[in-house]
């Protein structure tokens, strides 16, 4: 892998959603914002689809599926209700997320080593059905290696401690979890796992992410959709895609 291959980015179009189910209606429309995201650099949509509804909904996903020229990373719990959804629509990539109900958002990975069986026999239809396979997960040898022996073709590396710390100002350790997803990012693709990675990040978080070699992909929502309220949706995205192509230079 070489520092000069493109890195991916993924736009989470969930928060447009959000507000839009502030009021109930049908503004601002999610997929209106997936093809302005693909007008400014997008090289995916992801979407997840709660187990609540409570951002994304299922006339959503179907939409996306019908108008999106990018590809569709479909965000899900480890569910037979989602599991059959994304069997039905047969998107790109699925990514398997942790879920809990009473969370604001997704705290954490997937607790991949303790599930191993299950997981492995839930993702197996996906694979066969032709969508890639990846898990959210913590950098987290254990994790990794997991998700490597169910079969997983991707993972995606949970970037929120990082930028958690980074927020709050506690550098030493924004800087030790910067080095954790460095680290693993490079174990997981010594694996052959491809390596994403998300959650949490900004203009002042992505670059060292970004620069991480093995990382193919950033799926980036909640800030870029905030930021679209001060910039407009393209500007902020295209602003991220500068970021990410200039830390990869
Ligand atoms: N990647 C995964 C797997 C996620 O669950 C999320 C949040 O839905 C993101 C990336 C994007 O995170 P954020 O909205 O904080 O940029």
């Amino acid at each position: 892998m070489t520092q000069t291959e493109k890195l991916r980015l993924g736009v989470n179009i969930d928060h447009v959603a959000t507000v839009r189910n502030a009021r109930g209606g049908a503004y601002p429309d999610p997929l209106r914002a997936a093809k302005i995201a693909e007008k400014a650099g997008a090289d995916g949509i992801t979407a997840h689809l709660r187990e609540d509804r409570r951002h994304i909904s299922d006339a959503d996903i179907e939409g996306l599926m019908e108008v999106l020229s990018v590809p569709l990373n479909f965000e899900m719990a480890a569910t037979p209700e989602m599991q059959k959804i994304a069997l039905r629509h047969k998107p790109h990539a699925v990514c398997i997320v942790p879920e809990k109900r009473e969370e604001r958002t997704t705290e954490g990975g997937l607790e991949v080593a303790r599930e191993e069986n299950r997981l492995a026999h839930f993702i197996a239809p996906l694979r066969e059905a032709g969508s890639r396979v990846s898990i959210f997960i913590a950098a987290d040898r254990r994790q990794i290696e997991a998700a490597n022996r169910i079969g997983a073709e991707v993972i995606e590396l949970h970037t929120g401690a990082y930028c958690d710390a980074f927020a709050e100002g506690r550098w030493a350790e924004a800087q030790g979890e910067l080095k954790k997803l460095e680290d693993m990012a490079a174990f997981a693709d010594d694996l052959g796992l491809e390596v994403h990675a998300g959650h949490g990040l900004t203009y002042d978080t992505v670059s060292p992410v970004a620069a991480f070699p093995q990382v193919r992909e950033l799926n980036i929502g909640h800030f870029l959709i905030g930021e679209a309220i001060f910039l407009g949706l393209e500007p902020a995205i295209a602003e991220m895609r500068r970021l990410m192509d200039e830390a990869r230079e």
